[in-house]
């Protein structure tokens, strides 16, 4: 494939094209852990995140073969891999903090031994490397959101320094695959229903296994698997955190993904419609005891 345009600069770190000043464990004020203002919900999905964190590097291994040709973005998704990675150590430390019985590497095991990513696959699963792109843009668009909605939740004051420092990253993540989306999009030519659907797609997937299976081995009780039961138990803890303002963010930055203007009425509409969607949802959930 010919692609119209160089892959976007590398200075200092591949990332985005900009000096990256990657934080670590050290900067996180652990012995400000304050033990009575942790919420044993919050507990349960934190520990759910730093499993699906710490798969980054599958997902980097995925990236490198779909775009087995285009050593800048290879070089750009081993940074991130490794960054989602430490996003899991960051959690799963403060996890363990909240929880000293907590066994991650049988949650971890656990996991990954239910959930595979097509780890074979040379080609995107999304048909095209722009479709790749976009529902790399909506994972960002998810995470992004979520951290910033736990930081502003979170009471207990070593998450909220956590959460702050990931949903940055996150956000700087959106931007890098954006900008690759772009590059690819000038080659691709993909319509405007291809990219609904790639979008789409990405964001029913939000759904799937992966985060009911990491909800299931992260707080395992011992009882058999049910993808409904944890994806819902997993759902309601999850959106329970998430004000008007992260939702109105999120669908930007989705629309945008999709090539849609990220701040009209459409935008509006669509902002006050999921925040709705979501309320009815967690009352729901809250109703049949998820
Ligand atoms: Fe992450
Ligand atoms: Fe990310």
């Amino acid at each position: 494939m010919r692609l119209p345009e160089r892959a976007p600069a590398i200075r200092g770190s591949a990332i985005n094209g900009w000096p990256m000043k990657q934080w670590t464990l050290d900067e996180i004020a652990w012995d400000k852990f304050d033990r009575t203002r942790v919420d044993p919900d919050v507990v349960r999905i934190v520990k759910a995140a730093s499993l699906v964190e710490h798969n980054g590097g599958d997902y980097g291994t995925y990236l490198c073969n779909v775009f087995h040709d285009d050593a800048a973005f290879q070089t750009a998704a081993r940074e991130w891999a490794e960054e989602e990675v430490q996003h899991g150590r960051a959690l799963r430390r403060w996890a363990e903090l909240a929880d000293p019985r907590w066994d991650f590497a049988a949650a971890f095991a656990h996991f990954t031994g239910r959930f595979r990513l097509p780890l074979e696959a040379t080609a995107s699963v999304r048909g095209t490397r722009t479709g790749e792109l976009i529902a790399r843009c909506i994972v960002e668009t998810g995470t992004s959101s979520y951290y910033t909605a736990l930081a502003d939740a979170a009471l207990e004051p070593v998450l909220a320094q956590i959460c702050r420092k990931i949903a940055a990253d996150e956000f700087r993540h959106y931007k890098l695959f954006y900008k690759h989306m772009q590059r690819y999009q000038a080659a691709e030519g993909l319509g405007f229903w291809r990219r609904l659907k790639a979008g789409l797609g990405r964001i029913a997937e939000s759904e799937d296994d992966e985060l009911a299976c990491a909800y299931y081995a992260a707080n395992s009780t011992g009882a058999a698997y049910d993808r409904r039961t944890n994806s819902r138990a997993y759902a309601r803890r999850a959106y329970a955190i998430y004000r008007p303002s992260h939702v109105e963010r999120g669908i930007g930055m989705a629309l945008k993904a999709i090539g849609l203007t990220p701040n009209g009425r459409l935008h509006a509409w669509l902002a006050r419609l999921a925040a709705r969607l979501m309320r009815l949802r967690l009352a729901v959930l809250a109703r049949v005891g998820a």
